[in-house]
């Protein structure tokens, strides 16, 4: 896959290889440690912007900073009201976040039914109300959406120009519609519509899962770079193999993983987060179930790491 920087605003990625959002999942230890493997850019997960300007003590945890220099960082709101997203987006706790990117892709039914996430695309002038209102907020705005509601209303092309037009800086386009969450294929055609038609970087984003997939992805959407969302919860260093960067010791790698994690989040929310992670990582692997089975009665750092030592990576 072709490296390149990304512009963002006047912002500059380090490649187009990026980590999308996963709710439960990419906090900030976590793209902390994908950053290292060689994601170009990371997002974390949705935030409510609603629950921010609330005051919500979970929403303000989603919002911690990395431990360590991870790029530029990039927080993902969702909501449906242009001043809460805006004051959201202002608040003092995303001072330290360089990019604010919107999320306009959600599927779940609770986020539908509220008309934020994927309802967005239904309704392209509130859509648009909302980024030009973030916009305010003087940092670079991204968007996140997919190409429609469902496939006989299609809304890709039209969707990426109202964003670009309404200042949009960046977007990244999930290929498929919300009625697939996050099965079959990935409509190729419907991204590169956008692609031809927006001069703001464009990301391709679904169902890379290995080198050959993000290469598909490119040469049959033309877009600027690629979203990793499911195959960096598996296999982080997935990272390494699509920018090139050399594969360090996995098992140090995660073992920074589990510590940081516990250090930065407290020993209840570490221990089940980082079983669940583990069990991702050793997908695949000889005896794996058996090992799942241990991983899910540790109770501790250290019964967790205990497993990690036996593991053969
Ligand atoms: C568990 C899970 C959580 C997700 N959370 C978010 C989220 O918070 N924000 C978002 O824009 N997309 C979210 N997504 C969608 C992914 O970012 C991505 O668009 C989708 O999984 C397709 O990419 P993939 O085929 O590489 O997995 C989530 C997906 C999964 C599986």
């Amino acid at each position: 896959m072709q490296l390149k920087k990304i512009n963002i605003g006047k912002l500059h990625t380090e490649n187009n290889i990026f980590l999308a959002p996963l709710a439960g999942y990419t906090n900030c230890v976590f793209r902390s440690m994908c950053f290292s493997l060689g994601a170009g850019l990371t997002f974390t997960e949705m935030v409510s912007a609603k629950g921010l300007c609330y005051d919500s003590k979970n929403t303000k945890e989603l919002l911690q900073l990395p431990p360590e220099y991870a790029g530029l960082n990039a927080v993902q709101l969702f909501g449906s009201d242009p001043y809460f997203m805006r004051k959201a987006a202002e608040s003092d706790e995303l001072s330290g976040y360089d990019i604010i990117d919107i999320n306009m892709g959600c599927p779940v039914p609770k986020i539908f039914k509220n008309g934020e996430g994927s309802a967005l695309l239904q309704d392209i002038p509130l859509a648009s109300r909302i980024v030009g209102e973030v916009a305010k907020c003087g940092k670079p705005v991204t968007v996140k959406f997919r190409t429609g509601v469902d496939k006989n209303h299609l809304v890709t092309r039209d969707f990426a120009l109202a964003m670009q037009d309404a200042g949009a800086s960046l977007i990244t386009i999930h290929g498929r519609t919300r009625d697939k969450i996050y099965s079959g294929p990935v409509d190729f055609d419907q991204i590169a519509s956008a692609k031809a038609a927006v001069s703001i970087p464009v990301i391709a984003n679904g169902g890379v899962f290995s080198v050959a997939d993000a290469d598909g992805l490119m040469d049959k959407t033309g877009a600027d770079g690629i979203a990793v969302a499911r195959a960096a919860m598996y296999d982080p260093f997935i990272f390494c193999a699509l920018s090139g960067t050399p594969v360090p010791d996995k098992k140090a790698v995660i073992k920074k993983q589990i510590g940081d994690t516990f250090s930065l989040f407290g020993e209840r929310f570490a221990t089940v987060y980082m079983r669940k992670m583990l069990a991702f990582y050793i997908k695949g692997m000889p005896g794996a179930s058996a090992i799942k089975m241990k991983l899910f009665r540790c109770a501790d750092r250290g019964e967790i790491e205990e497993i990690l030592n036996g593991l053969n990576f």
